[in-house]
């Protein structure tokens, strides 16, 4: 049921809710098209003349009792309510049984079926499509749940308290708000294992999927295993339950859900084996398993008090996952990884007419704000704020928040506040970037006289939409300074730049240091440090700071590429030669060299234009990106083939981060290789490639050298029954494809049965893909936009979240020129016309056009 007019959220109106609930009992009679949900609630009234207001969507309410006389509740469109006079004055028991259709339920939202199971995604509001309820973050509830199926695996929250053939009944001790409640059952098998608490709780754990599936789990067991140790190791959290099950679904619209006890899975996040698995799916599996596990303490036992806190528990979760990775592989690596990620999705959102504050002010649909800004840059807040108070101080805020918080719904003022009363620091300038949007610019001037070095840094924020203007931030920079010989005269210090402008002097130098700014990315900004190629290369041969020797050569690469693409200049000679040192530097780790190997992608370098004032043109960026990679690897001729042979592994493959490392450099190597031997060497690794990493990695070579037509025939073969590895298949293929062809490859992809657009996965295989292609969603005849718009206006209807998260692919529209930006403007107004338009996709189509 749509309403009429979407109302809009304001977190100035916030107000306790005026019940509490003692305690929650559920039984589910299921059935595919008539699940019949029965709730009993214990209700106390916390402020007398309350009317009783319970939400509640899509439900065919079939009784509702108080006290168990029946009570005449009517149903409007987003719930019910019982007025005060109908209430009695002390606590009561609600009692109502409604009836919903899980199989008709494709917004996989609520409860639903997927793959011939039932399952539930109840954040952010999902949870009023089970039954009536005060479905809010700050109401919760200790609950009980009886399940009556006659599929053999029923699983709930918490622990198993009893069982029979057709039903069983699961507690949760734990107080909990309706988002985190989570119901399972199936014909599922467990790849199981057990972890003991340093306190001596033995927990069992099991990974739950489907049948063929079992041999795919261990993995992901082994990586629950691993954060559960380091969440009692690094912060001193213990798991609290007896038992922790995950589960893998195929239908899923985001990665995963860290329901208390009962985790449900995008099965893509799950599954893996070498065979069907890449490097980077490994990764991702072991990061999803931890911040999922992570949100045990960050999120359920202290929650957010209302939706508009949600990056108190995502962006601290996020930042612990990253820690947790760079724990488990490499510091430097994971954090380059981080940094591109921010730059490619939070930059993206932060420049243009979806940019938000990491506490939003209001929403329509709070399901458009998990973003990029709020589970990113909210993650760089917590780093920020680590990097002025220091570990130690860190360490002593982060245990008084779990003291003093513990079984609360907080908000952002507990969590600085923490902070200020464990460290003594004043953070209400900081508290700034939680309520501004866009991304800071820093601009770096330096000045060298007589000994003295002074570094002045000036910030501005640009205006986003609804904030014209903005106040200065307190913004953490870090520093170091090298001598001209590349030894480090001043190790890394941090700068609190709070002012518009500010100067910093270092003494007592010998010669004029060259300065590595912004060390670590230690700010969310956009850095402008006027430094010549040389200085970059010297720095990406020199820098003490692994990021920022990175951060040399990338911004090296972008010097060099924008000139290439604005007066089609030659690739620059500092940078052919700095790249060929990486190359043969074997002390280097390979991971860290195939990043740095790595050309920025299109996207980025449009983005990068736009900021410098300069409409970026989408086939000159493609064409000079190519031109660069060509010319490296000619310079490299003899390099590549070398690195490549040496690379190679032997014996059985191993996911961990050295192989892995290894892999993504010998990759590297080819897809350079590629550019100029036609894809023989593709040919080759293709034919040799005895794992999924290795295997796409030459397919993509192929494609891109013009070949890979019977390989991608072979490939589909193979694989045709295995839906996580056939979306890869139909990903590569259009992400491949050149700018002139990657709408058509795209549009075939669409014709084939296997096309099952209602499955998120294989929608965002190919409509994500072909948005992710840069220069072939942008083809000036408009044609991409018109395939992805088509696309949107058919999914909306059947799953209106993940409709609206996919059209971010117009979120750019301002960077290009008017021809574009006019053929942009109009599929969005298409879209925003189509009758009957869901709230989501409405709001996300309204604040694009608006700008
Ligand atoms: N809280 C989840 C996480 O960060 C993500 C999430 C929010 C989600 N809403 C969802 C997952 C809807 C699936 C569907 O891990
Ligand atoms: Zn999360």
């Amino acid at each position: 049921m749509q309403d009429a007019a979407p109302q809009t959220i304001h977190l100035a109106d916030y107000r306790p809710y005026p019940f509490r609930l003692a305690e929650v009992d559920l039984t589910f009679r299921l059935a595919p098209g008539a699940t019949r949900v029965l709730s009993r609630i214990r209700v106390e009234p916390l402020a007398s003349g309350a009317d009783l207001r319970l939400d509640g969507e899509g439900l065919r309410l079939i009784s509702a009792r108080i006290d168990g006389a029946p009570v005449a509740a009517v149903p409007d469109a987003t719930g019910l309510t019982v007025p005060a006079a109908a209430l009695p004055a002390g606590p009561f028991l609600w009692e109502a049984e409604v009836e919903i259709a899980p199989a008709a339920n494709t917004a996989l939202e609520g409860l639903y079926m997927s793959g011939g199971m039932y399952c539930t995604q109840c954040e952010a509001e999902g949870f009023r499509k089970i039954t009536y309820y005060p479905d809010r973050p700050d109401v919760m509830a200790p609950f009980r749940v009886r399940i009556e199926s006659d599929m053999p695996v029923l699983l709930s929250n918490g622990n198993l308290v009893a069982e029979g053939v057709g039903w069983a009944e699961w507690h949760d001790p734990w107080p909990k708000p309706a988002y985190l409640f989570a119901l399972v059952a199936g014909d599922l098998r467990a790849h199981s294992g057990s972890f003991t608490t340093r306190s001596g709780r033995k927990v069992a754990l099991n990974i739950w999927v489907r049948p063929r599936d079992e041999d795919r789990c261990d993995w992901a067991l082994q990586s629950l295993i691993r954060s559960m140790k380091w969440d009692e190791d690094v912060y001193g959290r213990e798991y609290d339950l007896d038992i922790f099950n995950i589960v893998a679904v195929d239908d899923f619209n985001m990665g995963a859900m860290e329901n208390k006890g009962l985790n449900i899975f995008n099965s893509k996040l799950v599954l893996a084996s070498p065979q069907t698995a890449t490097d980077t799916d490994y990764e991702r599996i072991e990061a999803v398993i931890a911040h999922e596990y992570f949100h045990n303490w960050t999120g359920n036992r202290i929650t957010c008090r209302d939706w508009f806190q949600l990056c108190l528990k995502e962006g601290l979760t996020v930042y612990r996952d990253q820690q947790f990775t760079g724990d488990m592989r490499s510091h430097a690596v994971k954090r380059i990884e981080d940094v591109l990620v921010l730059r490619a999705r939070q930059f993206r959102e932060d420049g243009g007419p979806l940019a938000h504050p990491v506490r939003p002010e209001s929403f329509v649909e709070i399901n458009n704000f998990y973003t990029a800004t709020v589970y990113e840059k909210g993650a760089e807040l917590i780093g920020m704020l680590r990097a002025l108070v220091g570990d130690d101080g860190y360490a002593r805020a982060l245990d008084l928040y779990f003291d003093r918080h513990d079984g609360q719904a907080c908000t952002i003022e507990d969590w600085l506040k923490v902070f200020e009363d464990a460290t003594g620091r004043d953070l209400a300038q900081f508290k700034r970037w939680y309520s501004q949007a866009g991304t800071p610019r820093i601009t770096v001037q330096e000045d060298w006289q007589d000994g003295r070095f002074t570094l002045t840094l000036a910030q501005h924020l640009p205006p986003t939409p609804g904030q014209p203007d903005k106040q200065p931030l307190h913004i953490p920079v870090a520093v170091g300074l090298l001598n001209p010989n590349g030894d480090e005269v001043l190790p890394t210090r941090v700068l609190e730049l709070t002012e518009a402008s500010q100067s910093f002097t270092f003494e007592g130098l010998a010669a004029r240091p060259v300065a590595s700014v912004l060390r670590g990315f230690s700010a969310p900004v956009i850095l402008e440090h006027p430094q010549d190629d040389a200085t970059r290369a010297f720095l990406l041969a020199h820098d003490t700071d692994p990021f920022n020797r990175w951060e040399a050569g990338r911004a090296l690469a972008k010097q060099v590429l924008s000139r290439m693409v604005r007066d089609g200049a030659a690739a620059a000679p500092d940078w052919l030669d700095a790249m060929a040192r990486l190359v043969r530097d074997d002390a280097l780790d390979p991971a860290f060299r195939a990043l740095a190997l790595r050309l920025p992608a299109e996207d980025d370098m449009a983005q990068t234009l736009h900021a410098a004032g300069i409409v970026p043109d989408p086939d000159r960026i493609h064409r000079a990106r190519r031109q660069m990679a060509e010319a490296l690897a000619r310079h490299l001729a003899h390099d590549l083939p070398a690195l490549w042979d040496r690379l190679r592994q032997h014996g059985p493959f191993s996911p961990d981060a050295a192989s892995a490392g290894a892999r993504a450099l010998r990759n590297a190597a080819l897809a350079l290789m590629s550019r100029i031997d036609n894809g023989s060497h593709a040919a080759e690794a293709w034919a040799q490639a005895d794992n999924m990493t290795d295997k796409m990695a030459a397919l993509g070579c192929l494609i891109e050298a013009g070949h890979g037509g019977p390989e991608i025939a072979a490939f589909a073969a193979e694989w045709a029954r295995d839906r996580l590895v056939m979306d890869k298949w139909f990903a590569l293929q259009i992400a491949h494809a050149a700018p002139s062809e990657a709408v058509a490859v795209a549009a075939r992809l669409t014709e084939r049965a296997d096309f099952d657009w209602k499955n998120p996965n294989r929608f965002r295989a190919v409509i994500g893909a072909l948005s992710a292609n840069h220069a072939g969603f942008h083809q000036a005849d408009g044609s991409g936009y018109r395939l992805v718009a088509d696309w949107l206006i058919r999914l909306d209807p059947a799953n209106p979240q993940t409709a609206a998260r996919m059209s971010t692919a117009f979120e750019t529209l301002a960077r290009y020129d008017a021809d574009r930006q006019e053929l942009m403007r109009a599929e969005l107004s298409r879209i925003a016309a189509t009758p009957g338009l869901s709230r989501d996709l409405a709001e996300m189509t309204g604040r694009m056009l608006k700008g």
